[in-house]
């Protein structure tokens, strides 16, 4: 059975979703959990748009070490050369060269003929190529250009030594049946095309991302591009999870294989929607939180008897833990270690023993402490940014008489005690009023939202905000059974990434 080569751009692409920005350890973080999932290609990032991207694509093709790793560079020189200076120490770098090919970018944004474009993509190519052997060429909005002409820049950029050809629909506008002919097109009309693999890359904008790339597949595309929980510009990219479970529940359509460790699916799922506070819908196919739950009397009946009546996947084969085990206060340190082992974590001693405190401390406020408390407390125990304020106390009051006033304590940058209060229209406002009169650093807060971890009165609430300062937005997270206290924790760590990153740029 052919190999399906899975090009995950999480990291890229996904990166360039609307404040989804992601720091440089959280993306090594998503790096190392992908190559856990077994993905053939991770792209990076693009290295020559950002200081902060060429740092993190240098530091990822050092640490990772199975997958190829990807840079990419637009069809310029200073481009390609930065590339290959951030990827050049990975163990298999690769250098993915884009240039636009339909007429309307190249009239209305590159005002450049075809003939112009066709020799750069050649020579950018051949530049590439002097740098390393693997090469992967994209047309962007190839699926908006004429057929022909994306015949003659293929055949062009394999001859100038490219040994993937993507084709994106990068606009999203595209159905199957044209992408397929699309690509059935390039087998058949590219005299060269057995010596390159042929790669697509869909965005969702119709909702079809994932449908196009698997009828390429049919035509005999070898490259999927795709990205955890299906972000990315605008609507998405095509979901790495659901093109790879497709593949492997209709094995009986698709005859090819994939590397991907399935039971990983759920984990790399969580750990992605966590760093970049984009939340997984609950009826989103594979990782969905109601995508294995059955509410109709009659399909619990049938699932009772025979799983396999309601369900096309067993829930364990993309790692959804069977909670057979709930945690409570009398759990001890094994039973804890337990679950999470069987949750997938495996920690150092160290973290352990601070993860089993926190645990401990919830569980003394809830009855019962499920999969998802024990998620969120790694999440924010042992994924701090490092702190340049910690939050050390706050005192809220409020209600539906007299002002709401909060007093905050912050540990400072040299291990100064800062206090002060402020009134606000509201809990939160009077919270962040405060801590802005500590920290002093302006911003616009331009998202809050709470969502709490389990069902219960008792449960954990989470709260994710996102603040702009100069551009830039910077996410929060907090979780805790106060959601004002949550509130505070998710405001702290957005502050001190923004003042983490502004002492990076120097
Ligand atoms: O959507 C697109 O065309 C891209 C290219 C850079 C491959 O992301
Ligand atoms: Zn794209």
């Amino acid at each position: 059975m052919d190999r399906l080569i899975i090009f995950d751009t999480t990291l890229r692409d996904g990166e360039q979703a609307a404040g989804g920005a992601l720091n440089i350890n959280e993306k090594l973080e998503i790096a190392r959990q992908l190559e856990r999932l077994g993905v053939d290609v991770i792209e990076a990032g693009f290295p020559f748009s950002s200081p902060g991207d060429f740092k993190s694509v240098s530091l990822i093709a050092r640490e990772v070490k199975n997958p190829v790793i990807c840079a990419l560079a637009r069809a310029h020189p200073d481009d390609i050369d930065s590339a290959w200076e951030a990827v050049k120490q990975a163990k298999h770098p690769r250098l993915h060269v884009f240039l636009s090919a339909s007429d309307i970018h190249l009239m209305y944004q590159l005002r450049k003929s075809r003939e112009q474009i066709l020799k750069t993509a050649r020579d950018m190519v051949a530049r590439a190529k002097q740098y390393t052997d693997d090469v992967e060429f994209s047309p962007m909005d190839a699926s908006r250009t004429e057929p022909g002409y994306i015949y003659q820049i293929v055949e062009a950029v394999i001859d100038a030594g490219a040994t993937t050809v993507n084709i994106p629909d990068t606009v999203g506008y595209a159905i199957p049946s044209e992408f397929g002919k699309l690509i059935r097109g390039i087998f058949q009309n590219v005299s060269n095309i057995n010596q390159a693999v042929v790669s697509v890359h869909c965005h969702d904008d119709l909702g079809l991302a994932v449908a196009n790339s698997l009828e390429a597949v049919r035509r005999g595309a070898r490259q999927v591009e795709c990205t955890i929980n299906g972000i990315g510009e605008r609507a998405g990219n095509a979901s790495l999870e659901e093109v790879v479970m497709t593949i492997k529940t209709r094995q009986d359509l698709f005859k090819v294989t994939t590397g991907i460790n399935t039971k990983q699916i759920y984990r790399v799922s969580r750990l992605v929607s966590e760093l970049t506070g984009f939340p997984v819908q609950p009826n989103k196919a594979i990782v969905g939180a109601n995508a294995f739950s059955h509410e109709s009397g009659i399909h619990q009946d049938g699932v009772i008897k025979m799983p396999i009546t309601y369900e096309i996947i067993d829930p364990r084969t993309v790692g959804i833990p069977a909670s057979s085990l709930v945690l409570g206060k009398l759990s001890g340190r094994h039973a804890f270690r337990e679950r999470l082992a069987e949750l997938g974590y495996s920690l150092s001693e160290e973290d352990l023993s601070r993860a089993f405190t926190v645990f401990k401390k919830l569980a003394d406020k809830k009855k019962e402490v499920t999969d998802r408390d024990i998620e969120s407390i790694i999440a924010q125990e042992l994924r701090t940014v490092s702190e340049v304020y910690h939050l050390d106390c706050i005192q809220v009051s409020c209600g539906d008489r007299g002002i709401p006033t909060a007093s905050v304590r912050l540990i400072g940058p040299e291990g100064q005690v800062l206090a002060d209060a402020a009134l606000g229209t509201g809990p939160v406002d009077a919270l962040y009023r405060a801590i802005n009169r500590l920290v002093g650093v302006p911003n616009v807060l331009t998202e809050f939202s709470v969502k709490s971890v389990t069902e219960g009165i008792d449960a954990i609430g989470e709260v994710l905000i996102r603040i702009e300062s100069k551009g830039v937005t910077y996410t929060g997270r907090g979780a805790d059974t106060d959601v004002i206290v949550a509130s505070a924790k998710a405001y702290m760590n957005a502050l001190n990434r923004l003042l983490a990153t502004k002492k990076a740029a120097g």
